[in-house]
């Protein structure tokens, strides 16, 4: 059976936790392929809150087998605290239900550390990371310097690799002026780490492609968004990997033929958490309207970091770019119960600079203004709606209008966080 691509197409935070969790119930395999704990996915279960940041959210059912990719970075100590929250949770985990591939890079003290360094270095340029050694980790393993998952399962030699990193990593921060590292204090819990993670790791290619040719159904499970992909994204303001479609055979290592479907998760309004730019966004009360207060754990606030999203209308001209770049078949709308209030629902169709945009021009980088149109709302409490018919006329008028503009069908839609709360067309 082939395999299901599942992309974010704006700037991250689209759902894509809740939307995996879905297809995660008609799939064998569930593999993250790129990032690492940058990403913070959100699934709600029975009442119960669960936070992936490296575990492909497919870990919520039993019968999934879950892959960390090789092309995502890992940051062992992280995961062992994710594996045991997951535990402590009820959620069991054990090398039949979990694969590292032997391939990833790991995430050091060395990078945190750079991480931090090269932001303060940049100052108001700064691209406002998620402070994760992301951008580090994936420096070192172009530039063929970085430390693979394999090297786990030689403990000592792990240990001095990192120690050997970290001490490159102090002259940096020395030259910075900045504080170093203790390279044997910091090697430690690591060393810890990789004695627990040693059996879970494999070649996760070969995995994936027996079960493929098994006929097993394969959801590969995106992190960030189109938007903050390293080549296709904004750049500066991206991450250092490929969370677009592409990333995901890379990522994973299988070829394009067995893929037949690339899911797109959009949120009915945009947002971004960090630097970079946003031509719809909203600094106003319904920018605020939009992020809430914080106390719903789905308000607009990092599941990372814990920063408030920046938030704005809807982009078509970044939805139309987005579903090019990663040849999206579907798209799942979520959040749409959080514009349930509003009176009239805005919607940025081009751009105008120079000529006339409706596909994101790759040389915007300064704030520009785009043009609108004005869409009515509808009042009402929709998350206990589960029929498409049910949703009001305006709520469906909606959806309708960026199905026509995209040229894609919009075949899901999520009115609230919770597993259940899906309407199906
Ligand atoms: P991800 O990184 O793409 O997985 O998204 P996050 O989990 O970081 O952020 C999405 C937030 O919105 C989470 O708190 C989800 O529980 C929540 N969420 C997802 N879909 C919906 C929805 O349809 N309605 C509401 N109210 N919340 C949602
Ligand atoms: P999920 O998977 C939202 C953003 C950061 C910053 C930029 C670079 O939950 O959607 P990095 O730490 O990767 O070097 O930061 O990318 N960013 C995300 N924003 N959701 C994410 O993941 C993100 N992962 C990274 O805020 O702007
Ligand atoms: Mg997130």
């Amino acid at each position: 059976m082939p395999a299901t691509i599942l992309v974010g197409l704006q700037w991250g935070d689209e759902g894509k936790g809740r939307v995996a969790d879905w297809l995660a119930s008609s799939s064998e395999i569930v593999a993250r392929y790129a990032g690492g704990d940058n990403a913070g996915h959100t699934v709600y279960v029975a009442g119960k809150m669960f936070k992936l940041h490296m575990i492909p959210s497919g870990i919520l059912h039993d019968r999934v087998t879950c892959v960390l990719g090789g092309g995502m970075v890992v940051n062992p100590v992280n995961l062992v605290r994710e594996i045991d929250g997951l535990a402590a949770a009820g959620v069991e985990i054990n090398p039949a239900r979990l694969a590292i591939s032997t391939k990833a890079h790991i995430i050091t003290p060395a990078h945190i550390a750079l991480d931090r360094a090269n932001e303060l270095a940049r100052g108001k340029a700064a691209i406002g990371t998620t402070l994760r050694g992301i951008g580090p980790a994936y420096l070192d393993k172009t530039g063929r310097q970085g430390i693979r998952a394999e090297t786990m399962r030689d403990p000592e030699g792990f240990g001095d690799a990192l120690i050997a990193q970290i001490e490159r990593a102090n002259a940096k921060l020395t030259a910075q002026g900045l504080d170093t590292l203790d390279a044997q204090r910091e090697t430690l819990p690591y060393i810890d780490a990789a004695r627990r993670l040693a059996p879970f790791l494999q070649d996760t290619a070969r995995l994936v492609n027996r079960r493929l040719d098994e006929g097993a159904r394969v959801l590969c499970e995106g992190a960030q968004g189109t938007m903050l992909d390293i080549d296709h994204g904004d750049y500066p303001f991206v991450t250092s990997s490929n969370p677009t479609a592409g990333g995901a055979l890379i990522g994973l290592g299988f070829g394009a033929r067995h893929v037949d479907r690339v899911v797109g998760v959009a949120k009915a309004f945009s947002t971004r958490v960090g630097a970079g730019p946003f031509p719809t966004e909203l600094d106003d009360e319904i920018g605020a309207r939009l992020r809430g207060t914080g106390e719903h754990f789905w308000d607009e606030f990092g599941t990372t970091t814990g920063r408030p999203r920046r938030t704005g209308w809807l982009d078509l001209v970044i939805l139309r770019y987005a579903c090019m770049i990663n040849g999206v078949t579907e798209i799942v709308l979520t959040k749409l119960d959080v514009l349930s209030g509003l009176e009239t629902l805005r919607i940025g169709t081009r751009y105008r600079i120079g000529t006339e945009w409706t596909v994101y021009p790759t040389e915007i980088q300064d704030t520009i203004e785009p043009d609108y149109v004005d869409l009515p709302g509808w009042t009402g409490e929709i998350g206990g709606i589960r029929r498409w018919a049910d949703l009001p006329g305006n709520a469906r008028r909606y959806v309708d209008f960026i199905q026509e503009a995209l040229s894609i069908p919009i075949a899901t839609v999520s009115v609230g966080p919770e597993r259940h709360q899906l309407v199906h067309r």
